[in-house]
């Protein structure tokens, strides 16, 4: 199986280029997975945690279409959460969502470390279907 060449980028952060289009097509991804394809509101699935989140998109390379996104949070500040994957149906199981998780858990890793914490732990609420995909 040939995997499609792909890149992931970090959404540039509050008042910096690019990051209303690029964190739009984060937001359309979710509208098209959880809402169109499994029914879960649109309400539902924007939240207070929104603004202040990084959101990660991985999208083919040359086209730039989008194709895969994750959020991480703090919804406490003193962990990490892994919330928002997903990947658009057409390409999956090419280890896109893999991917994905292990990019959120190095950039987790890399802001504790800047932040001088030894260690990070990050939670993961998952719908029950998904569990063996975390699993691995
Ligand atoms: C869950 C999701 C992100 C997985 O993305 P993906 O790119 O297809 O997954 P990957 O190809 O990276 O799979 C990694 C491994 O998990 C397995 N896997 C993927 N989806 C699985 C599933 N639904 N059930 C069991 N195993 C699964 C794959 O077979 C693969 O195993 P391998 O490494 O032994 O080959 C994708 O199915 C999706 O977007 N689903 C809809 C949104 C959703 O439910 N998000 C999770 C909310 S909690």
């Amino acid at each position: 199986m040939d995997v499609p060449a792909h890149e992931i980028i970090v959404v540039p952060g509050v008042g910096q280029p690019g990051r209303d289009e690029l964190r739009q097509q984060c937001y359309d991804l979710r509208v098209e997975v959880f809402h169109r394809e499994q029914g879960f509101s649109v309400e539902d699935e924007f939240d207070q945690y929104d603004e202040a989140a990084t959101h990660v998109l991985l999208r083919l390379t040359p086209s730039l279409t989008p194709v895969g996104t994750i959020r991480v949070t703090r919804p406490a500040g003193t962990y990490y959460k892994l919330t928002r994957l997903v990947v658009r149906k057409d390409y999956r199981r090419f280890r896109f969502g893999r991917e994905l998780v292990e990019f959120h858990r190095e950039w987790v890793r890399q802001d504790a470390r800047a932040a001088g914490q030894p260690e990070a732990r990050i939670h993961c609420h998952s719908q029950l279907y998904v569990r063996p995909f975390y699993a691995k």
